[in-house]
């Protein structure tokens, strides 16, 4: 038998490249390829990389820097660019860093095997194209290793929104679904594998219209009223979506379905209808309220999340006092926010830019108001039972941790519990961050 070649990836960004990481994983598995968690005894580093805000590009160069004498005491080994950044910059990442021996864009990663074998014959492969074949199809996992008690699993890529600051409908492509049925048996595959709870994912999840098994269109409800059915399967996440796109069945979902957890990303980006036409969003601050108020009718414990930009072009206090408003009207349980981050070739780069200054000052002034909302619902989980999922072994001995049906980080002492249990937990305390709860 030969020695298994060690593949190091180290994934940047988003949920959606976790997936991908894993399942080029699986693919170079075929290949003879085993992960290793440091570069230093690697035969292939593999960057996975995100180009959603700037400098994106600049700290994957430095990152390839730094496996410069590594390269030179070991020649035969790959470095490979994969990822958004790789999709957006292709050859001229070869061309800036030349001991890059692959590049590598987020719909070819099927090719991956004929890419390595390229590189083992001494050449550079590259491959940027969105090609017509299915990628997840060809990326089918082997042997059936082990799982842990989540995952994530993708359903629908790419988005045809194009928001005016967003890089997505470039570097991941229009808008495609994967069928229905090849989903359900990829969940079942992973229930087998131990896992216990489902993200769904996609950079616009409930836009999600892939076939259903009758070969008509499925919506995300459709599709997550099948995965009710799959035995051993207990909980169901989706994310991201777009306020455009919750369909009154996925709401009603939301009340009806028991595995379907009540939290929800929503994403709304500003609070100012002015801010949102030029950000081309079709949804108001208004509407997407109302939105809300429908979601809570339907699960009135729902935990709501966001994403917000704050500085975006033409920006003024008075827009991003509306911004305030709508969170203050929101109370999210979590939300993330950013400063504005000019992407070239985006239509939002061309137009007259905020004040550095004054866009960080607002930043740090909604991020001040979203800590104190999150503390306050973390607060008052205080004395609440919720069910955990337990995930991992905590810091301390005979600590564990795991997640709420909420998404809420949980810690517990002395639990005689299983990684992938679910159990009631009574919270005692609470911080910022996580939860501290005792088993019932
Ligand atoms: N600048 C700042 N934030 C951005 N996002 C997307 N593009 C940009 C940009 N150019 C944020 C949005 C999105 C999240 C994933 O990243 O809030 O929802
Ligand atoms: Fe980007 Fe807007 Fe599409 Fe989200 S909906 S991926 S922010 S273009």
């Amino acid at each position: 038998m030969t020695t298994p070649k060690k593949l190091f990836i180290k994934t940047y960004g988003c949920q959606m490249n976790v997936y991908d990481s894993e399942r080029m994983a699986e693919t170079l598995g075929g290949q003879g390829y085993e992960q290793t968690d440091t570069p230093d005894d690697a035969d292939m580093i593999l960057l996975n990389t995100c180009h959603i805000r700037e400098k994106a590009a600049e700290k994957i160069y430095s990152e390839l820097g730094r496996y410069r004498g590594l390269k030179a005491d070991k020649p035969d080994l790959k470095i490979g660019v994969a990822g958004c950044v790789a999709q957006a910059e292709g050859a001229e990442i070869m061309r800036r860093q030349p001991m890059v021996d692959l590049v590598v864009g987020p719909q070819s990663y099927h090719r991956l095997p004929e890419l390595e074998a390229k590189t083992r014959q001494g050449d550079k492969a590259l491959d940027t194209d969105f090609p017509e074949e299915d990628k997840f199809e060809r990326l089918k996992s082997r042997p059936k290793a082990k799982r842990g008690p989540t995952a994530f699993l993708t359903v629908q890529e790419g988005c045809d929104k194009f928001c005016a600051f967003c890089v997505v409908p470039y570097t991941r492509g229009a808008e495609v679904s994967r069928p229905a049925t090849r989903i359900l048996d990829e969940a079942r595959d992973l229930v087998e594998r131990g896992v216990r709870e489902i993200t769904l994912l996609g950079q616009n999840v409930n836009a999600y219209h892939g076939a259903g098994p009758d070969g008509a269109d499925y919506t995300l409800a459709q599709l997550i009223w099948d995965l009710d059915k799959v035995d051993g399967l207990e909980r169901i996440r989706f994310t991201t979506s777009h306020p455009n796109d919750m369909g009154d069945d996925l709401i009603e979902a939301h009340g009806t379905c028991s595995k379907l957890m009540p939290y929800l990303h929503l994403p709304v980006q500003s609070g100012s209808d002015r801010i949102l036409k030029r950000m081309n969003r079709s949804h108001t601050a208004e509407s997407y309220l109302r939105l809300i108020e429908r979601i809570r009718a339907a699960r009135p414990d729902i935990l709501m999340s966001g994403d917000f930009i704050v500085g975006f072009p033409e920006e003024t206090e008075a827009d991003f006092q509306a911004t305030l408003d709508l969170v203050e009207a929101v109370n999210y349980g979590y939300a993330y926010s950013f400063k504005y981050s000019t992407r070239p070739g985006t239509p939002a780069a061309e137009r007259p830019q905020v004040d550095p200054a004054e866009a960080d000052d607002r930043l740090q002034r909604l991020q001040a108001l979203i800590t104190r909302q999150q503390r306050a619902i973390q607060d008052s989980m205080v004395g609440r039972t919720v069910n955990v999922l337990f995930e991992k072994s905590g810091r301390l001995p005979g600590q564990m941790g795991g997640k709420s049906d909420y998404l809420h980080a949980v810690h517990v002492d002395n639990a005689q519990v299983n990684i992938g249990d679910i159990a009631p937990v009574r919270i005692v305390a609470a911080g910022t961050n996580s939860l501290t709860g005792e088993l019932l």
